[in-house]
């Protein structure tokens, strides 16, 4: 992953002088694995040990664990602190319109062809939506190219903490550098917030969009959906996970319907598994 995300790699990097190596997984690790899996349900076992092992050291640390044992044991027993975890664990860094050349071609080129043919309105589906960016902007999208459609929206995650925020709608200057003054007026109201200035999408856009909990490596996956947007989210899930999850997306789909990835992500044999190329950063399910 590039851009906010990988700084908040990085800055967990410089936090903790461990690191974890190739090899044989530490006991502690697995263990720790097991435990959040009976705690939460979240099977870490799934993210790539590499990346995940380093974040959660460095989370034990910051907790003031001496190893994960500890850590686990902490919390167990707190539910903040296991609130805290879960949502360092996610990382939820998002935008709207995020890599606008990629939303471009989605407005000039996918979008067009999908309501061309689907003209009563599009099947949406944000999976891995964190607290929002990215359902309000396809919706923006739909809605500004096919105003009387009915488009169905449907954003899911596993963090409830984001959902709760994603539903709200309230996104920062920062979330909002990639909107235009158009786009800002129409769909959203500018209000002063504790820190400064929000945005708060306009409940047209709001009420539209059905927000769910949902686990990708293990929850049963919707079906019928014209457009996928599954971005910033599979790159810390191991390549088994990954490879699971992309032929589910090729069935979550209608046939000529479509995934968009993210701007660092690629389906290794894309073409083996049934995908068509579709455009920069999108994939096909072949049809009509
Ligand atoms: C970096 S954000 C990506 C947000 C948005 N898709 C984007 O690209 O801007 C990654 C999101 O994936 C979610 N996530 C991680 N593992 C998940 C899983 N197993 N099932 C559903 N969502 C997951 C996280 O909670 C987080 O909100």
């Amino acid at each position: 992953m590039r851009g906010e995300a990988d700084l908040e790699d990085m800055s967990l990097e410089t936090a903790s002088p461990r690191r974890a190596t190739d090899g044989p997984l530490a006991p502690d690790y697995v263990r720790f694995c097991a435990g959040i899996k009976s705690l939460t349900g979240i099977d870490l076992g799934q993210y790539r040990p590499a990346q995940m092992e380093r974040r959660l050291r460095t989370f034990a640390e910051r907790n003031g664990s001496k190893d994960l044992d500890a850590y686990l044991t902490t919390l167990k027993g707190d539910k903040n602190a296991l609130d805290g975890f879960l949502d360092r664990m996610t990382i939820n860094v998002s935008e709207l319109f995020r890599n606008p050349e990629r939303f471009k071609e989605l407005e000039t080129d996918i979008m067009p062809r999908l309501l061309a043919a689907h003209p009563r309105g599009l099947k949406i589906w944000s999976a891995g939506c964190s607290y929002g960016a990215e359902v309000y902007s396809l919706f923006i999208l739909a809605k500004e190219l096919a105003p009387r459609a009915s488009h169905e929206l449907h954003a899911y995650d596993l963090d409830e903490r984001v959902l709760a925020r994603a539903k709200a709608g309230v996104f920062s200057p920062t979330d909002m550098r990639n909107v235009s003054p158009e786009r800002r007026a129409k769909w959203f109201t500018e209000v002063a917030g504790p820190s400064g200035p929000e945005w708060h999408a306009k409940d047209e856009l709001r009420r539209g969009i059905q927000f769910k909990r949902f686990d990708l490596l293990k929850d049963r996956f919707p079906t019928g959906m014209h457009l996928i947007a599954c971005r910033n989210v599979v790159i810390y899930f191991n390549d088994d996970a990954k490879d699971i999850l992309y032929k589910k997306f090729l069935d979550a789909l209608v046939p000529a319907g479509v995934l968009f990835v993210g701007s660092t992500e690629r389906i290794n044999g894309s073409e083996e598994m049934g995908w068509e190329k579709a455009g920069t950063f999108f994939y096909g399910r072949p049809g009509r």
